[in-house]
């Protein structure tokens, strides 16, 4: 019950902020979308933005594996342990752990179909990621990366990528919008508060701001920056 006092009394204020700012749209889910006037995810839309997140990271992991192989001092080893770290604190402790698993994967499981059946092999994916980000953190602690490990560390990259890509696929097109269909529209809306008020408890701000900052500086430290630089070359 508390809970729920809280969310109408935040979407009183909300809908506070919608009459000054002069819209006239007055339904309920306007009064949502009005909240500081930014940010007005819906609970799919947060968690896709998330995957981007994560997949800026892959792009690391998997653009990193070959000039490991090439050159393991030419590695910013230090920049590699961050964009760790970052998939770490944002992407299985609080994208993983807080929302999916939390939130997500029972109601799913619960609902039966195609999804439901997704869960024990999406699961065991976060178990072996975590398995493998311990084990990057630990290659990279030293703050270089030795020539014994490197090889090694640049397959466990590879093979993480290639883990997580159909995994996250398989979460935007079919785990995400069943969830969307099993709650219906009021769930729906009350889940995205509930979790941008997780994002903002456990980040103390924006989490999806803060982890973009991240990855961008990250991608600066490791030349990674350009989005030119990954266009296909001119088929010949
Ligand atoms: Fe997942
Ligand atoms: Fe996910």
């Amino acid at each position: 019950m508390m809970e729920k006092d809280r969310r109408t009394a935040l979407a009183s204020l909300a809908g506070i902020g919608l009459l000054v700012a002069g819209c006239a749209k007055n339904d309920a889910d306007g009064a949502k979308k009005s909240e500081g006037d930014e940010d007005a995810v819906t609970a799919n839309e947060d968690l896709m933005r998330e995957h981007g997140v994560l997949r800026r990271i892959l792009v690391i992991y998997r653009e990193v594996a070959p000039k490991l192989v090439a050159n393991p001092g030419a590695v910013d080893a230090a920049a590699l342990a961050a964009a760790t770290t970052l998939f770490q604190t944002f992407g299985e402790r609080y994208h993983e752990q807080m929302l999916e698993e939390q939130h997500i994967f029972p109601i799913v499981r619960k609902a039966g179909g195609e999804a439901a059946g997704l869960v024990d092999a999406l699961l065991a994916q976060h178990a072996r990621g975590r398995e493998i980000t311990a084990y990057i953190l630990d290659r990279t602690k030293s703050g270089r990366i030795g020539t014994g490990d490197a090889r090694a560390l640049a397959q466990t990259l590879t093979a993480f990528a290639r883990m997580y890509e159909p995994h996250a696929a398989r979460e935007d097109t079919i785990v995400f919008p069943a969830f969307k269909k099993a709650v219906g529209a009021k769930g729906y809306d009350d889940l995205g508060d509930q979790f941008e008020d997780i994002e903002r408890r456990t980040f103390g701000g924006d989490g999806f701001d803060i982890a973009i900052d991240k990855v961008a500086d990250i991608e600066r430290r490791l030349g990674l920056a350009d989005l030119n630089a990954f266009t296909a070359p001119a088929v010949t």
